[in-house]
Order: structure tokens, then C-alpha cells, then sequence
């Protein structure tokens, strides 16, 4: 079977998920999970740019993940330096277009300078956006769009009958995004761990078993496959989205 070129999602989404039990497999510690899961990064990357997705969310690091024990955030968080300054020339030939979302005031400063090195150095590139959910939390974001809203409204400069659907994508951080068609998650988890509850509300889901560190393209190309089998009814019926194709 071949990827259909005028069935691509626009906006793929991916958990990230199942670094720390792929190390123990192999009897190592967690980071080195971490570690290995970052090809698997560049190739998502690389497969989602070669069949033309748009935008590409890729989720990093949890507000919750903050939880996990200092030694093991620190290291994500060198690890994300790093490996930024080890893309910026893959993602400026690819013409790809570096943004984030979550609450990056909250990482570190080096990580910081790093991602707005990044995002300044290739905010011309059109041909994708690639996403980074970093200490994110789509609870947090829905908190913060409320505040952003409510201070509008306080400051008139919006009515309370003005709010809908439009305005409250409009004060998400995913606000100069599409909606999500798509999401990935690996590991064999079945759930979503607070990332973008909004955005998904009509996105097909996709479960596989195989460990982040695993991933590759071909796992990412047989994904996009079983994404084009489905039918999105969007609460129509089946003949009406046949004939809506016609
Ligand atoms: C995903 O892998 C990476 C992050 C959440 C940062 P995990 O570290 O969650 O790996 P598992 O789920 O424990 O195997
Ligand atoms: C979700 O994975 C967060 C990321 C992939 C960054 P987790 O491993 O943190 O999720 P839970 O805790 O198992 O739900
Ligand atoms: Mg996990």
C-alpha cells in the first residue's frame, strides 16, 4: 500500500513515550533512553517533511513530568540543548520552521536562549512547523487562556457574548495552529497525559507498542497509513462525507 499525497494530516501530533522501559530492557539507566530516543526524533521529523504534513507537535516534556527526580530533569534538559543545536542546519535545509508551546519561562535559562536562538533563526522557513510541547500542560494552557480572556473582557475590549469557539483558539499557545488530525502515541500507554485536550477533540488516535527509542520511519509511514483507511464523520453520517469527496 502507498501514502496517498492528497490524504495527509495537516497537524500530526506525537507522546513521545516509552524512553525509561526501553533502557531497562537493555539493564541501563532511564537517561540512556532519553538519550536514544532523539534519532528517533530526527527521523519523525524527516518522514513528516518528506510526505508534506504542515505542522508537526511533538511532546517533550510534561508539566508533570517536572515531578520526576532531579537528576533525570536535568538531563532531559541538557539533552534538549544539545540536541537543538544539533538540528538548526537539518532544519534550515528542510526549510522547517522551529515553534513551542508551554510554559518555557520555566526551563532553564540555557534552554531558553537555546529555543529562541532556534525559533528566531528559522521563523521564514515555510515548508513545516515542528511543534515542541515543553513543560506543557493542556490543563495549564486552558487555565492560561481564561486569565488571557477574562483580562480582555475586564479591559472591555472584549464582551462577554463575543467569546466562542474562534476567540478561545485564538488565545491557546497553539493559536497560529490547525486543529490536530492526528495523534501518535508509542509505548503501548492508551491515554492522553494532559496534552492538547482542545485541539483533539476531533483528531484520530493511534496506539503502538513500540518503544520511543524504536521508532522509526517506516513506524511513522504505517501510522499515516492506518490514518488514511479511516473515515472522519464529524458527526455526519458516511453518505454525506462520500458525497462531500465528490
Ligand atoms: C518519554 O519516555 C520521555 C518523557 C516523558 C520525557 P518516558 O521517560 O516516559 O519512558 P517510560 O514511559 O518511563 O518508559
Ligand atoms: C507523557 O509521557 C509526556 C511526554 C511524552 C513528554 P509520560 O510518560 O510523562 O506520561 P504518563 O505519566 O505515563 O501518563
Ligand atoms: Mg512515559
Amino acid at each position: 500500500m502507498q501514502i496517498d499525497p492528497l490524504k495527509i494530516p495537516n497537524h500530526v501530533a506525537v507522546i513521545m513515550d516509552g524512553n525509561g522501559r526501553w533502557a531497562k530492557q537493555k539493564g541501563m539507566a532511564r537517561v540512556f533512553g532519553h538519550k536514544n530516543g532523539v534519532k528517533a526524533v530526527r527521523e519523525v521529523i524527516e518522514a513528516a517533511r518528506e510526505i508534506g504534513v504542515k505542522v508537526l507537535t511533538l511532546y517533550a516534556f510534561s508539566t508533570e513530568n517536572w515531578n520526576r527526580p532531579k537528576k533525570e530533569v536535568d538531563i532531559l534538559m541538557s539533552l534538549l540543548v544539545n540536541s537543538l543545536k544539533d538540528e538548526l542546519k537539518g532544519l534550515q535545509e528542510n526549510n522547517i520552521k522551529l515553534q513551542t508551546i508551554g510554559q518555557i519561562q520555566n526551563l532553564p535559562k540555557k534552554a531558553q536562549r537555546e529555543l529562541q536562538e532556534v525559533t528566531h533563526l528559522t521563523q521564514n522557513n515555510t515548508a513545516m512547523v515542528l511543534n515542541l510541547a515543553l513543560s506543557y500542560g493542556a490543563r495549564e494552557e486552558i487555565v492560561n487562556t481564561i486569565k488571557n480572556i477574562s483580562k480582555k473582557v475586564v479591559n472591555k475590549q472584549l464582551s462577554i457574548e463575543e467569546i466562542n469557539e474562534n476567540i478561545i483558539n485564538n488565545h491557546l499557545y497553539t493559536f497560529t495552529l490547525p486543529d490536530v488530525d492526528f495523534l501518535i502515541r508509542t509505548s503501548g500507554e492508551k491515554r492522553i497525559s494532559n496534552f492538547l485536550l482542545w485541539q483533539i477533540a476531533y483528531a484520530e488516535l493511534y496506539f503502538t507498542n513500540v518503544l520511543w527509542p524504536d521508532f522509526r520511519k517506516e513506524d511513522f509511514f504505517k501510522a499515516i497509513l492506518n490514518y488514511q483507511q479511516r473515515e472522519r464523520r464529524f458527526g455526519k453520517i458516511s453518505e454525506q462525507i462520500e458525497n462531500d469527496n465528490e
